[in-house]
């Protein structure tokens, strides 16, 4: 890779986008193997290809310090990484870390959800597809609805006081079920998004006969609900719509349909320690070296974090309708 000089001492790009905020994976492994993100036997990486718990709190630090202030820790599935609450205390601690967030499927939440919010954790999203047992066993291959409902009470019991659902429809598997996960949330006081199925990783499935689009999904719940465009923005790519006298919201992530790439301000970390500047490009720089080249001094891992922005595409390139995936890794990977 060729270096290149920062221009500045914050992590502004190319095109005048400040990053302010941190995806970070600390496992590739999961308990599920849902449909578009595994195949049904992912191969994971080594134990030791994978960043240490210490590793990735001095990576948020060094981030922290170059002016991020919204971490959201994804993987895999997070929970399953051995002693992962203890990097949730850890950055919970952390000075002008103002938003502390999780990713999760919801399978390990019964037991974590109260510590994780005591380590300082705001915000929780949940993946939840299905509201039918054998459908949810049949996206997930593995997983347990009833596991994942009750991770979602045990959720709301700790007091979190926005959790979101995070639901990918997919034709023929469960895009019947718009209104029904909707209502579900709403039942709740809990937010919703649709996600676009992304063409990330080769699948057995060709990804244009799954794919719903977020149009025809917010044109089934507005023919359900008053849907009012809400001016909420939670700092993502969601477009949000407020259901009338309900504390729920509706929100659309739309990589195909609506590019929201202008407004990206996100970097994410692999749980090896790549830094991979969009989601759906292959631009990447490797952190480990440094991290483990330079143990007492940031220095190199913070010139090369600058210089990084000088990488960042202007956009994605997800096209559906081509054969191969524009990126071959998996989200598991880089970190959903
Ligand atoms: N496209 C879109 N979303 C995906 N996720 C996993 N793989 C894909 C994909 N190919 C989402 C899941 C989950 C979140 C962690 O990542 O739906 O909600
Ligand atoms: Fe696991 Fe999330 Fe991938 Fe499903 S989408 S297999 S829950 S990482």
């Amino acid at each position: 890779m060729q270096a290149y000089a920062p221009v500045q001492n914050s992590l502004v790009d190319r095109f005048g986008r400040q990053v302010n905020y941190l995806r970070l994976s600390i496992t590739d492994r999961c308990d599920f193997r849902c449909v578009y993100c595994m195949n049904d036997n992912p191969t994971f990486l080594a134990r030791e290809d994978v960043l240490s718990l210490e590793e990735y709190a001095r990576l948020v630090k060094v981030f922290v310090e170059l002016g991020v202030a919204k971490v959201r820790i994804t993987g895999g599935e997070p929970l399953v990484r051995k002693n992962a609450m203890r990097l949730f205390e850890a950055l919970g601690q952390l000075p002008g870390l103002n938003e502390l967030v999780l990713t999760t499927n919801g399978s390990q939440l019964e037991q974590h959800a109260k510590a994780l919010k005591q380590a300082g954790v705001i915000r929780i999203n949940i993946s939840l597809d299905s509201l039918d047992a054998t459908r949810f066993r049949r996206i997930t291959r593995v997983g347990d609805l009833a596991k994942v409902l009750r991770g979602i009470a045990a959720a709301k019991q700790a007091g979190f006081a926005n959790i979101k659902l995070n639901s990918l429809l997919m034709r023929g598997i469960n895009d019947d079920e718009a209104v029904d996960l909707a209502a579900f949330a709403i039942a709740n006081e809990l937010d919703i998004s649709f996600i676009e199925e992304m063409p990330l990783g080769a699948m057995p499935h060709a990804r244009q006969d799954s794919y719903v689009s977020n149009d025809q999904t917010l044109g089934v719940l507005r023919a359900r609900y008053d849907l009012i465009a809400s001016t909420a923005n939670t700092g993502g790519p969601a477009r949000y719509w407020q259901v009338p006298n309900k504390k729920s919201k509706i929100g659309f992530i739309s990589p195909h349909s609506h590019n929201f790439c202008e407004a990206c301000n996100r970097l994410r970390i692999s749980c090896q320690g790549e830094l991979h500047l969009c989601l759906g490009q292959e631009q990447s720089v490797d952190l480990r070296p440094l991290l483990r080249g330079y143990p007492e001094d940031d220095g190199p891992l913070k010139q090369a974090i600058l210089a990084s922005m000088q990488l960042k595409p202007k956009g994605h390139d997800f096209d559906i309708s081509r054969a191969s995936p524009a990126v071959i890794r998996f989200m598991s990977h880089t970190g959903g």
